[in-house]
């Protein structure tokens, strides 16, 4: 007998989307049947076609960011990537760096290799203990030597969103660079790298932009140059043994990931037709419905703003249940119910030290532009019946 299919909810937009528009799957498979050669190396008609995707990916981006230079956008294979590229790029002996409490691993692990060598320095900007950060802060950290503020657009632990249009002016103001971890962002909140004056923005392509794992990349304001990440073959300036200095040959050694550009770009057009503002508009209703509801259960306890500041937050809610560790809870939640949801540290230790979660973390719910009210409903329902409300 055939088993039965379980239902199943996925609650962790957070950590990946699952659901994607149709229209990326197809755009892979089209790529990987009708093209399927690499880009800036053959001079075939497909190889054409290959060059017109890795440009019009960039061209797309350019515009859901406002990137004000198409050919300063560095493809990644994710968010984490682009962080290590800026910051193992620009820092050097002597910099320092300022950076928000809730950092993720992404930020803090490169800064700390980078401490040992080549020998930089860090402050930490504390957040409070609802995870919310003051912008004046920011401030009072810069020293003479500060070279660069690293800030998370929206935490992945509390969802609360950053100060980044304080941030982005203090540093403009200062000449410091300002550098944006979008990967709970990208995708869900209108972003313009100009007007916020960001200068590296760091970007992962398979969260809130809807695109395929394994792509992503950084976007960088002209008024600074990196070293390259790694060396290698580009398919320009072959006659030469060293790194050619033009963006973006100058990062993007080997052959890309074509076949994620293919569905990234489907992805991001579908964004650019839909409007982020759309896909914001939904995920505020969503996390609305849950906050409100959850508020209510006796025995929940909810990190982050609460019901009513939607505006000022992202779709990522962060809870724990009196009494329960949060990985029983997640099991419970996925085993009785099939909902998805993530637990534990979130690999951002600093943002639970700040909510004062840490060693045991949270249960984390995340919600997409495809989840609906009616799973948000189911998934209050299972925490009442946990908690015998
Ligand atoms: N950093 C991602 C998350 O928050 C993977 O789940």
């Amino acid at each position: 007998m055939k088993k039965k299919q379980r239902k199943e909810i996925y609650l962790d937009s957070a950590a990946t989307t699952r659901q994607k528009p149709p229209q990326v799957l197809k755009a892979v498979t089209q790529y990987a049947t009708a093209i399927g050669v690499s880009h800036g190396r053959g001079t075939y008609e497909a190889g054409i076609r290959a060059n017109e995707l890795v440009f019009g990916t960039r061209q797309a981006l350019a515009k859901l960011f406002n990137v004000q230079r198409m050919d300063h956008i560095v493809y990644a294979k994710n968010v984490t990537e682009a962080v290590n590229m800026a910051l193992k790029g620009f820092l050097q002996n002597g910099d320092h760096v300022v950076l928000s409490s809730l950092e993720h691993n992404a930020v803090i692990r490169p800064l700390n290799k980078l401490k040992a060598e080549p020998g930089i320095e860090y402050t930490l900007v504390p957040a409070n203990s609802l995870g919310r950060l003051n912008p004046y802060d920011f401030e009072k950290a810069l020293k003479p030597n500060t070279k660069l503020a690293c800030l998370v657009h929206a935490s992945n632990v509390t969802g609360n969103l950053s100060p980044l249009e304080e941030v982005g002016a203090l540093c403009a103001k200062k000449g410091i660079a300002f550098l944006v971890d979008t990967a709970q962002t990208a995708g869900i909140v209108p972003i313009d790298m100009q007007a916020l004056h960001i200068d590296f923005l760091c970007f992962t392509g398979h969260k809130g932009l809807m695109g395929p794992p394994g792509t992503g990349g950084l976007a960088v304001s002209p008024k600074w140059n990196l070293d390259s990440f790694i060396e290698g073959g580009t398919g320009s300036n072959s006659d030469k043994e060293e790194q050619p200095s033009q963006w973006p040959d100058k990062f993007e050694s080997g052959t890309q990931n074509y076949w994620g550009l293919a569905g990234l770009k489907a992805a991001v057009d579908f964004l650019l037709k839909t409007s982020v503002q759309a896909v914001r508009r939904k995920e505020e209703a969503l996390t609305g419905q849950f906050l409100k509801e959850a508020e209510k259960i006796k025995g929940v306890k909810l990190y982050g703003l609460p019901a009513g500041a939607e505006k000022e937050r992202v779709g990522v809610v962060s809870l724990n249940i009196e009494g329960r560790d949060p990985s029983e809870v997640g099991f419970e939640l996925d085993e009785k119910y099939g909902i998805m949801t993530r637990v534990g540290l979130h690999c951002a230790p600093l943002a639970h030290r700040t909510i004062g979660t840490h060693p045991i973390g949270t249960v984390r719910f995340s919600f997409g532009y495809y989840n609906t009210e009616k799973e948000i409903e189911k998934a209050v329902k299972a925490l009442k019946d946990i908690t015998n409300s």
